[in-house]
């Protein structure tokens, strides 16, 4: 069996649906269920014997060590973080508590644990840690996209703490011989993607006729992936990856902010027209957000050369699927918007 943490989140729910789906090796999924984690992501498998679910948190040692005495999963794959950047800005306390500490609680748990297996179970054991393109820094226009070798420039408290995690995991690989590996991915999108993203964010937005806040000029640059193409990279990871590597996950689609927003909206008015006119009348520009970083931009050469991973989606057909979900799971969203997502619409747009 495996332990997989964070995996009522976004991600972390789309890896465990997806490893269910081709797998029956189960899953004990560990999650605190902050505002992010939502166990309605993961209504599909109730009753299903192969999930176990235990809310708690990754910082709680006596738990984690109980976890890996209880099951002796052969691997951990690690998304529990706080991972959104305007709310790193707003209260950074708990990105350095998650994020680091919790990671470092991590680490220990799975060495003991490590430490005593027989060595057959020692060489086949594995961590992987899910980390962002976000360590990397900013991007100028014309440089070339992020590779592993590239030096990290966090700047966002969100990026430093991941930034840290992935050092952390590093330096168990260096010193204790913990056979991890590390996968740094570019922004995902798809079901179950929290509504404070920019992707969720303008979909619910416009559907309910609200301005479309477009921080500063619009011509940031992300490189999108698709989640479940997310979900393939990190198992051939565990299946095929070497211990001490990290691996760049990418989509190989990069594009401006304003350009996401435009394609949301024309899809929606294809979809869903709008008797009052296009949903693009609800673009708004907005402040920008502090330190906003310019362009990310993944090179994936590795992971196709040595994993032979490439993702299944381009971006026309995952952008699709993603709008055509949304339109269908419009109850999800609808028990998200609740008082407390409200309070943080608040915090982040009302003096922008
Ligand atoms: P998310 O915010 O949607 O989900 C995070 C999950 O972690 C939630 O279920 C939450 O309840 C849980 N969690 C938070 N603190 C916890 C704690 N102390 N103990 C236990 N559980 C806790 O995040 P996501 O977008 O699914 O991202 C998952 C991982 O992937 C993160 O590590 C993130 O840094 C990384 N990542 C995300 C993206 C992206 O585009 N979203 C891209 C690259 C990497
Ligand atoms: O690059 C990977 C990262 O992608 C992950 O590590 C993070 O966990 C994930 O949240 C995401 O970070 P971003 O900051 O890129 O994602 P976000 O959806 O918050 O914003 C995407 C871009 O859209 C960014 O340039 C800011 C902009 N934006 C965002 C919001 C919420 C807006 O213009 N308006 C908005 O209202």
């Amino acid at each position: 069996m495996i332990l997989v943490t964070g995996g009522a989140g976004f991600i972390g729910a789309n890896f465990v649906l997806d490893w269910l789906s081709v797998s029956d090796e189960p899953v004990v999924n560990l999650d605190a269920l902050t505002y992010a984690g939502n166990l309605e992501n993961l209504a599909s498998l109730k009753g299903d014997p192969r999930h176990i679910f235990v809310q708690g948190d990754i910082c709680d040692r006596e738990l984690v060590d109980r976890l890996f005495a209880e099951h002796q999963p052969r691997a951990i794959v690690h998304f529990a973080a706080e991972s959104h950047v305007d709310r790193s800005i707003h209260g950074p306390g708990d990105f350095v508590r998650t994020n680091v500490n919790g990671t470092f609680t991590l680490l220990e748990a799975a060495r003991g644990h490590w430490m005593s297996l027989e060595e057959a179970g020692k060489a086949a054991f594995r961590f992987h840690h899910v980390s962002t393109d976000e360590v990397y820094g900013s991007l100028g226009p014309n440089a070339p996209a992020f590779s592993e070798t590239k030096t990290y420039e966090p700047n966002s408290p969100y990026s430093a703490s991941k930034a840290a995690s992935d050092h952390l995991v590093r330096a168990w690989h260096h010193t204790y011989g913990l056979p991890v590996t590390t996968s740094n991915c570019s922004n995902n999108y798809g079901p179950y993607h929290f509504p404070e993203k920019l992707i969720p964010l303008m979909i619910a937005n416009a559907l309910a006729g609200k301005p479309l806040p477009v921080y500063g000029d619009g011509q940031q640059i992300r490189d999108w992936l698709y989640v479940t193409d997310h979900c393939s990279a990190i198992r051939a990871v565990l299946a095929k990856g070497t211990p001490g590597e990290v691996y760049n996950v990418g989509g190989w689609n990069e594009k401006p902010n304003i350009e996401i927003v435009h394609t949301l909206c024309a899809l929606l008015d294809e979809l869903k027209p709008d008797p009052a006119g296009s949903y693009s009348r609800l673009i708004t520009y907005v402040t920008d957000r502090p330190g906003h970083d310019r362009r990310y931009a993944i090179d994936a050469r590795k992971i196709e050369r040595e994993l032979g991973w490439r993702p299944a989606e381009t971006f026309e057909t995952g952008i699709r699927k993603t709008v055509a979900w949304y339109l269908v799971n419009q109850a999800w969203v609808g028990h998200i918007l609740s008082g407390a997502y409200r309070e943080w619409v608040d915090t982040n747009y009302a003096g922008r």
